[in-house]
């Protein structure tokens, strides 16, 4: 059915308010992650990583963190892949002075840091690049460098999934310099009602009518929070109570919506992984002995389960195995917002591993 057709009028709306448009003043939800690369940025720390799957948010958060951010901003929707381009980026938007004009001095791939941080002076710039996955190596190493060389700038990319896989393993120099890890899995309830109110009262309805209160609890049982399922189950029950001429959106009318049944389960993936100052050698010395042996054996041996590292300390003096693990998953939680170790969900489990800086504490000892 074509949305030009259809009449919305009978809910005081002016058009469809479940399409699927981009737009940052309909954001709901995501506190954590959106506490977490705010707080990246007041910092002023180099590289953040989001990411999810297709529709989760990604380019909606982007939008959102340009259009709310108080401070120079360059969005691009997808990294370009020509060197030109990308310094074309930077040209657009700082221009060239009139003696820059006159020596037509435009800046290569190479002089693009030096041209950047002349333009910048004090300022600070947030650059979010999206759909970070397309990219390749080489463009993945220009963000690189350009994030080394210039002193004033926070790069926030995001892409999906896989994106975070690729870059561990094709370009570990990036992967050590991600600051903040951020995922965006699914809306809870409340933002799944939040997210419809927003947009039925965007387009000049009133709250959630003609939904339920009990017809938005089966929506977001349905579509499991997904922001782009829910606006597309959505639209079908709008659509399907104006041909019915129904006035309310129930849940007797999603009962005959069978064909739509996603997985109710959330994604289990961590929210946020956020990596703080690393600590100085000092406090690394003056560490508790249990915490010590536990870095010792992350030197040694990257990315461990609380399960195997107790295995292979063989720690004693604990009434049995799960209570040795419970109280090392502590101590790894406890060193992880100390900085000094990182964390990856792998399945079920988290695997633990030194973080880079510690890292070079142990090489230098
Ligand atoms: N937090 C949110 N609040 C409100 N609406 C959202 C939110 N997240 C996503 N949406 C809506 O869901 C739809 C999909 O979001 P978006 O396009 O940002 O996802 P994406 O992760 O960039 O997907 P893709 O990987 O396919 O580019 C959009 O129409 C957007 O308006
Ligand atoms: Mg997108």
């Amino acid at each position: 059915m074509n949305n030009m057709n259809i009449d919305f009028s009978k809910w005081g709306w002016k058009e469809n308010p479940f399409v699927l448009k981009i737009d940052p003043k309909l954001f709901v939800g995501y506190n954590e992650q959106v506490k977490a690369v705010l707080d990246h940025i007041k910092n002023k720390h180099k590289i953040a990583l989001i990411t999810g799957k297709t529709g989760a948010g990604k380019s909606t958060f982007l939008k959102w963190l340009e259009a709310n951010y108080d401070a120079s901003k360059l969005y691009v929707s997808k990294p370009p892949k020509k060197p030109e381009d990308f310094v074309n980026l930077f040209t657009d938007i700082f221009g060239f002075s009139i003696w820059e004009r006159i020596l037509r001095k435009k800046p290569s791939l190479y002089t693009l840091p030096e041209y950047i941080n002349k333009k910048l002076k004090e300022n600070h710039l947030v650059f979010l690049v999206d759909e970070a996955h397309e990219t390749n190596k080489e463009v993945l190493e220009w963000l690189r460098v350009l994030t080394d060389q210039i002193d004033n700038v926070s790069l926030v990319i995001a892409g999906m999934p896989n994106l975070e896989q690729k870059i561990k393993s094709e370009l570990e120099t990036f992967d050590q310099r991600i600051i903040t890890r951020i995922s965006l899995t699914s809306l809870d309830k409340n933002e799944v009602k939040q997210l419809v109110r927003k947009r039925i009262e965007d387009v000049g309805g009133e709250g959630i009518k003609p939904f339920t209160e009990g017809a938005i609890e089966k929506i977001y049982e349905r579509t499991g929070g997904f922001p782009r399922e829910v606006l597309k189950f959505c639209d079908r029950l709008v659509k399907s109570a104006l041909e019915k001429n129904l006035d309310v959106i129930d849940e007797k009318l999603i009962e005959e919506h069978k064909e739509i049944e996603l997985p109710k389960v959330r994604l289990e993936e961590p929210v946020v992984t956020f990596m703080p100052k690393p600590p100085t050698e000092e406090q690394f010395r003056n560490l508790p002995f249990k915490q010590k042996i536990i870095l010792e054996l992350l030197s040694k041996k990257d990315w461990l389960t609380p399960r195997a590292i107790v295995e292979e300390l063989e720690l004693k003096n604990y009434k049995s195995k799960e209570h040795a693990i419970r109280s090392v998953n502590n101590i790894l939680k406890r060193l992880m917002l100390e900085g000094y170790v990182q964390r990856e969900a792998r399945g079920k489990a988290y695997m633990y591993a030194l973080t880079p800086k510690v890292k070079t504490l142990f090489v230098e000892s």
